[in-house]
Order: C-alpha cells, then structure tokens, then sequence
C-alpha cells in the first residue's frame, strides 16, 4: 500500500500565497509510484478542504470554485493516522486518511510552532523541525540570542516590545542610536519581507518602528550591513546527521530583497528537467547558484550552517540566509527558515537530488524522529493523585505542587 502524505498549507498568515506555491510544487514532485498525495488547504479562516483541484494552481484564484470541486473537511486522529472527514452534509463520510504530514506553511501563526503542536497532539509523524526549532525559528530574536550563545555570528541588535517604546521612547531611540544609522527596523515574528524597512535618521527609524508595530509587538532593529551580498545555503538532517546543499548568492534589484524579488522575479536561472507548472516561488529570485565565492567562504558558511542547524535543534530542510559583507569579508547569520520557500529544493540540484528524492529523505527522517520519539517515556508514574484529598486538595496542592 502507498503512504498516504498530506501536505498542509494556508492558513491565517500574511505568507498564505506563498505557501500555496511551495505546497503545490511538492505535490507535483511527490513520487506517486510510492505516495498517495493529500492535500490538506487551510483557508485565511482556517477552513480544511481537500480534493485533487487542490493540486492546480487555478482553483486558488476563485473561492467559488473552491466550494464547488473541493471538500471541506474536519480531521482527528484514529488508529495512528489523521482522518479527513465531510464538514457538512447528512453523512459525515471520511474522503481521506493521512499517515504522514508535509508542512508547508510558512510564517507566524502556522510555520512557528502552532502547526506542529497540532501535529504532535494528534499524534502523527510530520516532516520538518519539530514546536521548537520553528518556534526560535520564527521569532528573528530568539534565533539571534541562540546563535549567538553558540558562537555564530550575527549582526548587532536591539529589541523592545511596543508598550516599552510606547512608555520610554526616548530610551529606546538613544539605544538604537549606538547602533549608528542606517539601521534596519523588522517586526521580530514575520517574513517576507513584510513591515521591514531601513531607517536612515531618526525621523524615518520612528515611522519605520511604528510601520513594524503594525505586523507584531516585538521589534527588533539591527546594524545595517552595507556592501552586503545575500548567501544562502540548505541544511538538510537531524540532530545524528547533516548535509548541506549548494550555497546561492540572491541578486535582489532593491534595496533589501523585497517581497516582489523573492516571489515574483524574472525566472530561476537553473531549472529542474521537470516542469515546474506552479508559479516558482521562491526559486524564481534572481540568483546564482552555486555562488561565485572563494572555497574557504563556502567551506565556513556550509560548517556554520550546520552549527546553526544544531543549535535549534532543526529537522528535515532548513535554509539559512547569510548577510556577506565584501568589504570586512565577514559573514553574519540573518535568519534560519525552518520551513523555507519551495522547501529549497532547487538548492539540492547542483548536488544531483531532485526535488522528489529531497521529499523522500525529508519523509525517512521524519518517520525515524517519530519512531525515536516513541521510545522516550512520556508516562511518569506518581502518587501525586492519591494524596490529593478533594475540597482540602488546595493545602495539598500548595505542599506539593508548589513545589514544582
Ligand atoms: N542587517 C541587515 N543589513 C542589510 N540588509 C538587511 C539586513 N537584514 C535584512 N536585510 C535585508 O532585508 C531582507 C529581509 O530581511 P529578513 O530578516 O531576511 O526578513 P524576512 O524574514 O522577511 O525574509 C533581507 O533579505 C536583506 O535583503
Ligand atoms: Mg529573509
């Protein structure tokens, strides 16, 4: 019998389209010689519908069509897999049963930590890093104050929340001050691109903070590295083994790489000898691949990937994004996707993995954390219960508890 994968994707975040793209790229390279292919789309409102529709890029482009051919779905766990079952209608039919989960959602609400807590309380394994490599790999300072306790280079920051800058303004803009302009103001939980904005003097740096305040509460802002060049390279693995992929050099038009370079540029310029019939989302950047840097460049960047990849304690395909300044010739770490645009996969064809095999290894080492996982004890035996005498219980539980 096939494995029957569901890929997961939408849902109530500002990267919604992006993640369209990447999940209906993986459905079509998902080898279906072994694979029955789910898809599991959640709406902007978190509606689950399933159905081969899901699978093309046109029924996304009216929710009529939406309605009509696709089957909106509730899910919950029966016998180790994930059962996709009618919403609506007299007969509450089960239309489909997952054995494994593809994320492939991006950004807060879905690609931080919340998806994959879904996933582990249903029980089910799932690709990817598990709550909490995304979680420190969605907040921009968490991943900065890990890296650097671990000895990997990052650029210099300052951070608030917005009540602090709302109650102490003048403090906050004095820090960032130190900094020296231009600095780069970004909400700490988004991506995209979205809400970012360089701030040259302090009249711009307010209306960029109040700009960032919109998308989150937490702020973070950071030296500007001039003459940069972007670098990126994949890491592909688990804590016991790890590769790293081809590094790229993205050639954005713009100032920062904004989100009409990353999505909507002029075509990858390596392509797969598949077709890839979704628009190409993430590998559609101006980009060269691999990047025409010095061999020791690649060699540390590719070591220092890994480190990173370590630290968050990551699974499955990451891709980290470098800021190289050609100058000084340092390297600093800007941030870690944990569930990258289009999974990265044109990352891996210099290396001779297709897009479908990187699915296949993405999957096997999903199935082995989830097998590992089951053999740690998750039942710890107490008597905690039955000394907890009822209505006397709240002295009990200080006592006890308390203690915790
Ligand atoms: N410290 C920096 N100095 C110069 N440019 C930067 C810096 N940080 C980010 N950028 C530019 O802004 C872009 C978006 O920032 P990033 O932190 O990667 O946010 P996102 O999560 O939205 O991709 C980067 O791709 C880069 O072009
Ligand atoms: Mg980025």
């Amino acid at each position: 019998m096939k494995i029957r994968v569901g890929v997961l994707y939408g849902g109530k975040t500002t990267e919604h389209e992006v993640s369209i793209i990447t999940a209906v790229q993986a459905m079509e390279f998902l080898n279906t010689d072994k694979y029955e292919v789910i898809p599991m789309y959640l709406t902007k409102e978190n509606e689950m519908y399933t159905g081969a529709p899901l699978k093309e890029m046109d029924v996304y482009k009216e929710p009529e069509l939406l309605k009509r051919y696709c089957k909106n779905v509730v899910c919950y766990n029966k016998d180790g897999a994930l059962v996709l079952q009618n919403k609506n209608g007299l007969f509450k039919k089960i239309v489909a049963t997952v054995d494994i989960v593809i994320p492939a959602v991006h950004g807060y609400n879905m690609e931080d930590g919340n998806v994959q807590g879904l996933l582990e309380t249903y029980g089910i394994p799932y690709t990817g890093s598990d709550i909490y490599g995304c979680t420190v790999g969605q907040d921009k300072v968490f991943q900065k104050q890990i890296l650097e306790a671990e000895g990997v280079p990052v650029t210099k920051y300052v951070w608030f929340y917005d009540n602090e800058y709302y109650e102490n303004e003048t403090k906050i803009i004095d820090d960032v001050k130190k900094l020296g302009f231009p600095v780069i103001v970004k909400p700490a939980r988004q991506g995209s691109s979205i809400g970012i904005k360089i701030a040259k003097d302090e009249e711009v740096l307010k209306e960029a903070i109040e700009e960032a305040i919109k998308y989150d509460d937490k702020i973070l802002i950071e030296e500007v590295i001039n003459n940069m060049t972007e670098l990126n390279c994949s890491v592909l693995g688990s804590n016991s083994y790890m590769e790293t992929s081809a590094i790229e050099q993205v050639m954005g038009k713009d100032e920062i790489l904004s989100f009409n370079d990353k999505y909507i540029g002029n075509g990858a310029k390596k392509g797969s000898a598949k077709k890839i019939s979704a628009s190409k989302g993430m590998a559609s950047t101006d980009r060269v691949i691999p990047a025409d840097i010095p061999e020791k460049l690649a060699k540390d960047i590719s070591e220092t990937s890994k480190k990173a990849f370590r630290a968050l304690g990551a699974s499955g395909v990451v891709r980290i994004d470098y800021l190289y300044d050609k100058k000084s010739k340092k390297y600093y770490v800007n941030e870690l996707n944990t569930i990258p645009g289009s999974l990265s996969f044109y990352l891996w064809m210099p290396l001779n993995k297709e897009y479908d095999e990187l699915l296949d290894d993405m999957i096997n080492i999903a199935v082995k954390r989830f097998k590992n996982k089951l053999k740690k004890t998750t039942i710890f035996e107490s008597n905690i219960l039955s000394t907890f005498d009822g209505t006397k219980g709240t002295k009990g539980m200080k006592g006890k508890l308390g203690q915790k």
